[in-house]
């Protein structure tokens, strides 16, 4: 694996600081408590650095970052959903991790084409990352409120109580923390770091704890490691708990648990920076992004268990094909200012379709309102 030292010496200090408090008392650090870490400590954590870590000047492109079209075909989406809901009832438009607000700003933009509009609508944004927060809070300001529609920030989902809306999550579960359990002969056991000689080395634990949600798979074959990701099969629970009507909406990389066994027995967890991947996860810790496959066999009995029925799961370049991309894309092409700039989006539009291949899109929506709510 390609590796290199820290750019930044006194950032790395910090992290590993904060790394250190976090361990058990023997010094082991669970890969989850690590990850949590690496990317999300204050001011050193990969995605609380000052500066992005997304699009062409950062580390990697989501589906945002690659074109206008992928925001615009979600707002066609949000548009129906929207279009299909109550017209005397708040609308809430909640993106889970917006990073910067490209996908949220597109979508509001897109909305706006419609004449239905954005009526009733509210969006809120919940971001982890301070630094991120305030440049979506920003973008997405500039594009809603000259059209008169709120723009909210919230710590959780939980602090929304019932509502009704969409709430979209495009690449936040991959950057959910993973735990890395090692089948031993005996059982599973952690994996994770401990800090030696003022760096992080691998780790293995002296056992598992215990795992939340759908049991572990049997008869796995001694050295394989399994990730899975509470916190990803969390956040899909807190919004089946507070979404009383309408879509929750994920975008991500993955596979079936069955897949991540056959295909995967090391493990998917991934280190990319600069935009090449590959990177060892634990060199440069805080400047390496860290994400690994959701597991979306788990990820859809949580949301069953929780109460949600699963509405649509399809490939990316699927759904979005049905929600009008290729629509949208003829009308880009005719208004192209530039042969040059008409090649630039047929690109944009491949990557779109074939480049976000092992991307699903599932779609979700309450069976029942959540008890106290007036949304019957
Ligand atoms: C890979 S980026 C995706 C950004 C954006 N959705 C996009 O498509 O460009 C993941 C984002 O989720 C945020 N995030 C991760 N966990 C979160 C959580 N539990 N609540 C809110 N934001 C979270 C990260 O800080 C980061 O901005």
């Amino acid at each position: 694996m390609a590796s290199e030292p820290p750019a930044d010496p006194g950032a790395f200090a910090r992290l590993l600081a904060a790394v250190e408090a976090v361990a058990e008392p023997d010094g082991f650090i669970p890969w989850d408590r690590y990850m949590d870490t690496a990317l999300y400590a204050d001011g050193v954590g990969f995605y609380a650095r000052p500066y992005s870590p997304l699009g062409a000047d950062g580390d990697f492109y989501t589906a945002a970052h690659v074109h206008p079209l992928f925001a615009a075909t979600i707002g066609e989406w949000v548009a129906e959903v929207h279009r299909t809901s109550p017209r005397d009832r708040p609308f809430h438009l909640v993106e889970l991790g917006p990073g910067d607000g490209r996908l949220a700003a597109g979508v509001v933009a897109a909305l706006r084409q419609h004449p239905e509009g954005t009526a009733g609508m509210t969006v809120v944004l919940i971001e982890r990352s301070a630094p991120l927060l305030a440049r979506a809070v920003e973008r997405v300001r500039s594009e809603a409120e000259a059209s008169g529609i709120p723009v909210l920030t919230r710590d959780s989902v939980a602090s929304l109580g019932p509502f009704e809306g969409v709430v979209l999550a495009n690449e936040l579960l991959d950057a959910q923390p993973v735990r890395r359990l090692l089948r031993r002969r005996n059982g599973w056991v952690e994996l994770g770091v401990r800090i030696h000689a003022g760096g992080l080395v691998p780790a293995e634990g002296p056992g598992a704890r215990p795992v939340p949600g759908s049991p572990l798979p049997a008869g796995v074959a001694e050295g394989t490691v399994f990730e899975v990701s509470p916190r990803a099969e969390a956040v899909v629970r807190e919004v089946a708990d507070h979404l009383v009507r309408g879509r929750l909406l994920v975008d991500d990389y993955g596979m079936e648990e069955s897949e991540l066994l056959a295909a995967h027995p090391d493990g998917t967890l991934a280190g990319v920076r600069a935009h090449r991947s590959g990177w060892d996860p634990l060199e440069a810790a805080g400047e390496t992004d860290l994400s690994a496959f959701v597991n979306f066999s788990r990820l859809r009995a949580a949301a069953h268990a929780a109460g949600l029925r699963l509405v649509s799961d399809r490939r990316q370049a699927e759904a979005l094909g049905e929600w009008g991309f290729p629509r949208l894309l003829d009308a880009a092409v005719r208004t192209a200012s530039s042969p040059e700039a008409e090649v630039r989006l047929r690109l944009a539009a491949k990557s779109l379709s074939f480049g976000f291949e092992r991307f699903r899109i599932l779609e979700w929506e309450p069976t029942s309102p959540a008890p106290g709510s007036d949304a019957t």
